[in-house]
């Protein structure tokens, strides 16, 4: 099948198509559990009564940080990703950075990894979906590699694009999504200290599945903010539209900040299920980081401002 191109489908087609071919795939896989950010997904992961008091966070294992992955390109079966996605070519890599800065680059990633500390971030990944871990992200801080390039006083937000490539990436001839997946923060949230371009995990490069080479990692963020596979880093003008929103502009906001307060329109958000663990532990707001970036955010309504 050809990729339709986004400009020719209207995002309610889209949705449309998109629900019909999910309800077809789930009757054919006969599995629920199927979907994941998806609009037409079952979540199969709503609550039940949250535990009282907040549980210690400790790091998932690798076997199930590369074993249960979200990545669209591959498949929507999360422990199929990494079996599909083990070909992908992930060196020589290139990531383009441009738009509005004084200094446009495209930068070889051993170049970066070689100019930039790589430093280890612990952190809590908390899916749209409803389920949740704790990652060890090796990385270095976005906001190290925008300063090399000098936005200029125009830009504003940051569009991040991931690589397009059907032939390697089959999901991409699927014609149900607008690839190629593109997610954007605004130009405080990508300059915070938190907001990692990630390397790897575990101290090993990042296998396929978790975005190698390079992917995003912004942690008060539903997950799927946290972009793989990042081929082209743009600063811009207008606020970008990411993938979800194309899809199903009323259920995935651009801000998607971690909130136990403002519900899924199909699902609470009040608790989570941590991979490995029985049972649910409370969301936190902003996933635990509201110290440091709830400042962000001041004088903004965070209901309207999904
Ligand atoms: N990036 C791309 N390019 N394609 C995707 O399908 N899925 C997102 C995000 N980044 C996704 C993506 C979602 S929904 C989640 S929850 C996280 O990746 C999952 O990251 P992980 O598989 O490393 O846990």
């Amino acid at each position: 099948m050809n990729r339709i191109p986004s400009s020719e489908i209207t995002p309610e087609s889209i949705y449309l198509s998109r629900r019909r071919w999910m309800r077809e795939a789930i009757l054919a896989a006969g599995a629920l559990a199927l979907a994941a950010c998806s609009p037409a997904s079952l979540s199969g992961e709503e609550a039940s009564s949250p535990p009282a008091t907040p549980l210690p966070d400790t790091p998932n294992t690798y076997e199930q940080i590369t074993g249960y992955n979200n990545y669209y390109e591959f498949s929507t079966d999360k422990e199929a990703v990494a079996g599909l996605a083990a070909g992908l070519i992930t060196s020589p890599w290139q990531v383009y950075v441009g738009g509005l800065v004084n200094k446009p680059g495209t930068y070889d990633l051993d170049l970066l990894r070689r100019k930039f500390t790589i430093e280890e971030r612990i952190y809590r990944l908390r899916c749209v979906e409803g389920w949740s871990m704790v990652i060890p992200w090796n990385g270095f801080p976005l906001a190290k590699l925008l300063a090399e390039v000098e936005p200029t006083s125009d830009a504003k937000y940051v569009k991040f694009t991931t690589l397009y490539d059907p032939s390697q990436m089959p999901e991409q001839n699927s014609p149900f999504y607008p690839w190629p997946y593109v997610e954007g923060l605004r130009l405080d949230e990508a300059m915070h200290p938190l907001t990692l371009l990630a390397t790897g995990l575990y101290g090993k490069d990042l296998p396929p599945q978790n975005g190698a080479p390079l992917r995003l990692v912004v942690p008060w963020k539903y997950g799927f903010k946290s972009i793989k596979a990042i081929v082209k880093i743009e600063l811009v003008v207008n606020q970008p539209t990411s993938l979800w929103m194309e899809i199903a502009p009323n259920e995935y906001g651009f801000y998607a900040n971690v909130n136990p307060d403002v519900p899924h329109p199909r699902w609470s958000q009040s608790s989570e299920r941590r991979i490995g663990e029985l049972g649910r532990r409370p969301t936190l707001k902003f996933n635990g980081y509201a110290d440091e970036v709830a400042s962000l955010y001041t004088g903004m309504d965070l209901r309207k401002n999904y």
